[in-house]
């Protein structure tokens, strides 16, 4: 057994270290420190939690860092749980599952907020809150069953567990279906059960695979770029009984298709809509350069708050239903919304944000680069009977300019929830010009949007009115951040 108090000099690649976990670190990881002064020396481990003694072997060693990898768990934290799923400890999907959910919560909270410290944003003046938690919704204490739509990956390169290994079963490892392990572009687990969606759709994994393998469909190499299957993307409503089921395939076969609408039909009649995406590129993605309606509306729709959406397969719906609705509740009240103001809603996908606040302002103008997401706001709004949304398709970068203000009148709020990227540099230029009265930044990356508001800060004075950090996503490490400010 290597030492209790390994030196920095101990932290050589293939070494084996004991460490004890101190604290949470980026992307899921905790971190350890070994040595002495200046905070010691900083190691990352993946699925270790802070307060476990673990036994790991160093894979990375760089000036200032290392990384190692969980072998053994010694001592085991407080902060520990049992995973449900079989998976978890080397499925993508679920990085902190076997994290109790008041840890992965206050974490999120702290991850938020310090992201806004260390880009040294005032928030003196915030009222800073509490992060909200998400909902139980099937009543088993773990907060499962909350998305509403998954990307399952077809691989020709399967990863095996190591429980997978030690049955010392002969297994298909050319053909997988189900989710990346972390880090790996190439290899997917073959799930057979998982949690995050429903049984239905669990299900129809284990359906699409046996009827692929049965048919001969090839599943995609992701070196070679070969293979017909590439994505199994559904998407369940939760408060209607849509169920879309789109094959991302790397061409058109209609007899295929044909074959695969049957098979639908008979053994999972609840899907109401099939759609084939033709994806002929490289990158693993559900968005391709076609998107055929096999059967069904090639929609779905699902509600937030009072109103009903039209959703294409390629327009952004927000994953959690349930947690949306807090999100934009949150984002409503840090609008202090006013009758007679003009709100922008920037990147504002398929105009769900936009019909939210509708009812309490003048009138709310839509940017969204997706011209199907554009197309369903449109129709989300006349069927919901909503008359003051207008909504832009087009890239903000080219749209959120003088011409679009001057058409459409100059904001007294703006919403902006962009990408993960953040907002082009520009952007934040053009935002920082309009210095509109009142901002709401929505964002799932919680450095980009710090760094978007520092540079927004560089240029016009806003004081940060409030935060509050939403936990959409349980038993990831990734949160939702909402923050309210008011021009100075
Ligand atoms: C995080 S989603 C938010 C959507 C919406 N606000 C919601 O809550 O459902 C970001 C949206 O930005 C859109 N988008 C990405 N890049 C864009 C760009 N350059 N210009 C306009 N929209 C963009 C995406 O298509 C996506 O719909």
């Amino acid at each position: 057994m290597p030492t209790d108090t390994p030196a920095p000099s101990d932290l050589k690649r293939g070494r084996e270290v004991v460490l004890t976990l101190e604290a949470f670190a980026d992307r899921g990881k905790s971190l350890a420190r070994v040595g002495e002064g200046d905070g010691g020396f900083v190691v990352f481990v993946a699925g270790a939690v802070p307060g476990d003694r673990v036994r790991a072997r160093v894979f990375k060693r760089k000036r200032g860092f290392a990384e190692a990898r969980l072998l053994e768990v010694l001592e085991a934290s407080d902060l520990r749980t049992t995973p449900r799923c079989e998976y978890a400890a080397t499925c993508g999907g679920c990085k902190w599952q076997h994290v109790e959910y008041p840890a992965q919560l206050a974490m999120k909270g702290e991850q938020a907020v310090s992201a806004l410290t260390r880009a040294r944003l005032d928030l003196g003046a915030a009222d800073v809150r509490p992060p909200l938690g998400a909902e139980d919704r099937d009543g088993s204490g773990g907060l499962f069953f909350y998305r509403n739509k998954m990307e399952f990956s077809f691989s020709a390169m399967r990863w095996l567990t190591d429980w997978e290994i030690a049955t010392g079963e002969a297994m298909d490892t050319e053909f997988a279906l189900g989710l990346h392990v972390p880090g790996r572009f190439d290899k997917v687990l073959d799930l057979k059960a998982c949690y995050l969606q429903s049984e239905w759709s669990a299900r129809l994994v284990n359906g699409v695979r046996a009827f692929a393998k049965e048919h001969g469909w090839t599943p995609k190499h992701p070196r070679e770029h070969t293979g017909y299957l590439r994505i199994l993307a559904v998407r369940q409503s939760a408060h209607t009984e849509d169920r879309m089921v789109n094959l991302v395939t790397s061409h058109h076969d209609e007899g295929r298709m044909a074959a695969f609408a049957d098979f639908l039909r008979a053994e999972f009649p609840e899907a109401t809509t099939l759609v084939n995406t033709i994806n002929s590129g490289v990158a693993q993605t559900a968005f391709g350069e076609a998107v055929h309606t096999v059967f069904g509306s090639g929609l779905i729709r699902d509600s937030i708050g009072p109103h009903t959406f039209e959703i294409a397969s390629n327009a952004f719906f927000q994953t959690n239903t349930v947690a949306a609705e807090k999100l934009y509740a949150v984002a409503r009240e840090f609008a202090n919304l006013q009758p007679d103001d003009v709100v922008y809603d920037l990147y504002c996908g398929a105009g769900t944000i936009s019909l939210f606040v509708a009812d309490a302002v003048k009138k709310v103008v839509g940017v969204e680069l997706v011209e199907e997401a554009v197309a369903n706001a449109r129709a989300s709004a006349e069927a919901n009977g909503v008359e003051n949304c207008t909504f832009v398709a087009g890239d903000m970068l080219e749209l959120f300019k003088p011409d679009l203000i001057e058409e459409h009148g100059r904001p007294d709020v703006l919403i902006v929830d962009p990408p993960r990227a953040g907002m082009h540099p520009k952007v934040v230029g053009q935002i920082a010009h309009l210095r509109p009265e009142r901002i709401v930044y929505v964002s799932c990356n919680p450095q980009t949007q710090a760094r978007d508001l520092a540079m927004l800060q560089e240029a016009a004075a806003y004081t940060i009115e409030a935060v509050q950090p939403v936990d959409m996503f349980p038993h990831t490490h990734h949160v939702e951040s909402v923050v309210g400010l008011r021009l100075t």
